[in-house]
């Protein structure tokens, strides 16, 4: 079993996470309940933020917060030093609702809509990340509309492919995101937007996929958007100030995975560029990065309760728990792998194999396949680690179902942040037929 961040466990042989006991968690809150190890987020965020300080470059880092968006994650965000890395217009108006400085949120998407787009304008956003040509358009209309000004970066796909699940991928050329860096189209979204007075180009932006354990895809794409921009100095004199390198970088899900510390990466390729700068004598670019699931993943850890068993002999035993697939869809989506303890019998031995299973009405709800678990007891609580991120994101209302609780730890205190949904809450969006429909 492998703890970390402040986990612990106190004389009672019951799991800890910022000094507070889980099994009283569970009592209190009720389960599923996602519990954030708050100062293990603060030293992931500080680890970034060290690191471009002891290189000495100008950088952002933005926490990625589709990884987990809440008012409270915001607002602590926020006291870190953290710009925001926002993808709808959802995600802004929890941000707007948290207070966050707008000249440090940064808008990115696909296919942001001309509302999302208007609302951006409307609270003066700090940037916006360009994705295609049609958004290039409505971004310039909206601006001349409202005679307003915005800062903008390219989105590019540099055509490197990050070895990852596939569907977590990004940078290759066959993606549904950016402007593909090699066949032209960067160059015409470049031109149509160098002399801008309004759309105020900034320069680029590459994000080349999710959970990513080798740090050569990232040095890649970085190298390869500083050829880039030096092309576009010397055609059209243009330099670029920004260079935003994304996210991705990978974590620990299990003992097995072996990832380097996330500030690692960061330090390789921020090297990267500063070592091409150097020899090409390009001014050095700020150095942006939006990180979710490393500030996050591995400080969450989702509190659920045992319910029934049942044994398939000479094949397996199923423990069912009260949570799953609704609160965590990753195992079923991507095959994501996850260990769990018993957190109510933290010193007994954690031998028995067992398939942890969820509570929908699908066989695939499987949360852990080889869980390893201390002799399982109806009303046991069961602690699956590294939720932190994805997963309450990622939550749906499956056998209506309701979202879990999510409570932030830190010091002995917790602190709720996120209701659980209640029945009422469940209902809330239907709208009852009237009378003729029902003769
Ligand atoms: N920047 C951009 C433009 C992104 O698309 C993403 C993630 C990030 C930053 C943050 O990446 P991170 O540091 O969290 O890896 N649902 C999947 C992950 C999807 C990632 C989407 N984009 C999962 O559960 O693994």
């Amino acid at each position: 079993m492998f703890l970390h961040g402040t986990q612990a466990v106190n004389e009672k042989g019951h799991l800890t996470i910022g000094g507070c006991d889980t099994v009283e968690l569970a009592e209190t809150y009720g389960t599923p309940t996602i519990v954030y190890d708050i100062a293990l987020f603060k030293e992931r965020a500080q680890g970034f933020v060290d690191t471009f300080e002891s290189l000495g470059v100008n950088a952002q880092v933005a926490y990625a917060s589709k990884a987990y968006s809440s008012v409270a994650i915001y607002q602590l965000a926020e006291t870190l030093g953290l710009s925001l890395d926002v993808v709808s217009e959802g995600e802004l108006y929890t941000a707007v609702k948290a207070g966050f400085p707008r000249e440090k949120i940064h808008f990115h998407g696909n296919n942001k809509s001309e509302s999302e787009i208007r609302y951006a304008f409307e609270q003066r956003i700090g940037c916006i990340v360009l994705d295609n040509f049609y958004e290039i358009d409505l971004v310039r209309s909206i601006a001349r509309e409202l005679d307003q000004s915005m800062n903008v970066l390219i989105r590019v796909t540099p055509g490197v492919e990050a070895s990852t699940h596939s569907y977590i991928t990004t940078g290759q050329e066959d993606s549904k995101f950016g402007f593909d860096l090699n066949n032209g189209q960067a160059d015409r979204a470049f031109q149509s937007l160098k002399d801008d007075e309004q759309l105020q180009l900034l320069g680029m932006h590459v994000h080349i996929g999710s959970q990513i354990f080798e740090v050569d895809g990232f040095v890649k794409a970085a190298e390869a958007l500083m050829h880039k921009m030096d092309v576009w100095r010397q055609e059209e004199g243009f330099i670029c100030s920004v260079l935003n390198l994304g996210g991705g970088f990978g974590i620990r899900y299990t003992e097995e995975d072996t990832p380097q510390q996330p500030s690692y990466y960061v330090k390789e390729m921020t090297e990267a560029v500063m070592r091409l700068a150097s020899s090409i004598d390009y001014p050095m670019p700020a150095i942006w990065i939006e990180p979710g699931r490393s500030l996050v993943g591995d400080a969450g850890t989702t509190l659920y309760r045992v319910g029934s068993q049942k044994e398939v002999p000479n094949t397996r035993t199923y423990v069912a728990v009260d949570g799953g697939m609704t609160d965590n869809i990753r195992p079923a989506l991507y095959d994501a792998v996850y260990e769990a303890v018993t957190a109510n019998k933290m010193n007994e031995a954690h031998d028995e194999v067992v398939t942890l299973a969820g509570k929908c009405c699908e066989s695939g709800d499987q949360l852990i396949q080889n869980a390893r678990l201390a002799r399982a007891e109806a009303g046991d609580v069961i602690a699956l680690f590294c939720t932190g991120a994805y997963t309450y994101a990622m939550a749906s209302n499956y056998n209506r179902l309701a979202k879990p609780a999510v409570v932030f730890c830190e010091d002995g205190r917790h602190t709720l942040v996120g209701r659980r949904e209640t029945l009422e809450d469940l209902v809330r969006l239907d709208v009852p037929l009237e009378k003729d429909w029902l003769s």
